[in-house]
């Protein structure tokens, strides 16, 4: 088939090179011309395991192009994919001016019947915005043509996108006709493997599916967040804890990590937006407001152990800090816990030493050359002569390193762990200070 995917972001570039993968002919639009030239040029805009070799095999084969040309990219799907970001506005709600802006452009330029597909994560309601702006530019250039409007939402995880877009849990599917119903049936025949992946709806329960799954994953995790903070107080382990209703099936173990807090491109920004969604509609979710405070003060854990432990001037101390992105395979520091703790470390005096695996890059985007920043290439070299050691984000480097040439690195052997990486009887043992989440 052939596709259109406009914006070639995180979403847009691996959704777009996976049909691709299948044998669609795939073009991808974005606004963006150095992400586009990157991309034209054979390289990939940002660190995702296992994409890069997919889009270069998808290239050469002639079934993978990225444009500008936003008349050409329109011209060419029958399915035009909308995969654009929905930032968060200032008071919360989701931005939909991408969103928007696309269906225009595929108002302006298309020429034939259109099945428009919102794969953004977008408020409910807005594959209806999308219809409307679409029939405004027919109108305005007075041509009939029919389209459909869909809502396919992405549920792939940064770090292990390519898997997730492959071999997914389920495809959700939301329409208001059969033809479109079809259409998706195909284009997404090659990912059901072994059993019916897709899951049909109408439009409005598939925009909320999107959201009830991110704001149930980020409640748990914030449960997680509180009660390790209790089980802390009460000499309880949280760890013993999590393993002891984990083994509950209707519980289960996934996502019931705690740590210093969730980040990323969609936790906060979706918690925000249904949060606003559901107080626009007179149908406040008290336990989405509490999700939001609770993760808030959970960024700020580490900085509190730090300030209990040295008081509020740090001055004079270097902090060494391993993790800065969100999670572990990226290089994605947005709303990343790192970012709060390093902002308040320095705002104290402090000086930091961080170092990570991909995300050294972006965190000198972000911050340039910050005087009380230093970034190392390896994780050894972070520890030189700092106060203590910082663990924000659990790659897979950090879970064995040489405690012994740690112990001699830092001036005073004292870990501050956000991800609860070790053991903490046997760091006692090994003679360190080991400060972890919900551990004793
Ligand atoms: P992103 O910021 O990485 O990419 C968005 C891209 O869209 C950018 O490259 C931008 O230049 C481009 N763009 C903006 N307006 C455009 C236009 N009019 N025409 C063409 N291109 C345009 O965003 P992302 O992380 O890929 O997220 C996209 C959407 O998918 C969001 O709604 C997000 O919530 C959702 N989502 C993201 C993830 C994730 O893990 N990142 C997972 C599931 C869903
Ligand atoms: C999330 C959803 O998982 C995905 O389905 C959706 O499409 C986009 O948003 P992502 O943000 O890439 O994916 O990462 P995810 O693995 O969900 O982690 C989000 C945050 O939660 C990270 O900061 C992570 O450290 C934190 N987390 C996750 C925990 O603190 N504990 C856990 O048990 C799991």
């Amino acid at each position: 088939m052939k596709i259109t995917v406009i914006g070639t972001g995180y979403v847009g570039l691996v959704s777009g090179t996976c049909l691709a993968e299948v044998g669609n002919d795939v073009l991808c639009l974005d606004v963006d011309a150095k992400k586009i030239a990157i991309l034209q040029g054979g390289g990939i805009p940002i660190y995702e395991p296992g994409l890069e070799d997919m889009v270069k095999r998808n290239v050469t084969a002639g079934r993978l192009r990225f444009t500008t040309d936003i008349e050409a990219a329109v011209q060419h799907g029958a399915i035009q994919f909308i995969a654009v970001g929905t930032p968060p506005d200032e008071d919360g709600s989701a931005d939909l001016q991408y969103v928007v802006a696309a269906a225009r452009n595929i108002g302006k330029h298309m020429t034939d019947y259109k099945l428009v597909v919102d794969k953004s994560t977008v408020p409910v309601g807005t594959a209806d915005k999308v219809r409307a702006a679409l029939q405004e530019e027919l109108e305005r250039r007075a041509v009939k043509l029919e389209f459909s409007v869909a809502s396919n939402p992405e549920f792939l995880k940064e770090g292990a996108a390519v898997e997730d877009f492959m071999r997914p849990d389920r495809i959700v599917i939301g329409t208001d006709n059969e033809h479109a119903t079809q259409m998706m049936r195909t284009l997404y025949a090659p990912f059901q493997r072994n059993r019916e992946r897709l899951i049909t709806m109408d439009i409005r329960s598939a925009e909320l599916t999107k959201y009830a799954a991110n704001a149930m994953l980020a409640t748990r995790i914030s449960f997680m967040n509180e009660l390790a903070n209790l089980a802390e107080k009460l000499g309880a382990d949280i760890e013993n804890v999590r393993h002891g209703i984990g083994s509950d099936p209707r519980i289960g173990y996934h996502f019931l990590y705690p740590g210093c807090g969730y980040g990323g491109s969609c936790f906060p920004k979706d918690v925000q937006a249904l949060r606003r969604t559901a107080g626009e509609y007179g149908a406040p979710m008290h336990v989405i407001d509490a999700v939001e405070v609770a993760n808030d003060a959970q960024k700020h854990v580490l900085l509190d152990k730090i300030i209990a432990r040295f008081g509020n001037d740090l001055q004079g101390k270097t902090f060494a800090v391993w993790g800065l992105a969100f999670k572990p395979n990226t290089d994605d520091m947005r709303e990343a816990p790192s970012r709060v703790l390093m902002e308040g470390l320095w705002e104290r005096g402090a000086k930091v030493a961080a170092h990570d695996p991909a995300a050294a890059h972006e965190t000198r985007r972000i911050y340039g050359d910050h005087p009380q920043l230093q970034l190392v290439d390896n994780p050894m070299a972070a520890l030189q002569g700092a106060d203590a050691l910082a663990i924000v984000t659990e790659w897979k480097v950090f879970r064995s390193p040489d405690f012994s040439a740690m112990k001699a690195a830092l001036k005073t052997p004292l870990i501050f762990d956000g991800r609860n990486l070790y053991d903490p009887a046997s760091m006692r043992a090994a003679g360190f200070e080991y400060l972890a989440i919900g551990r004793q």
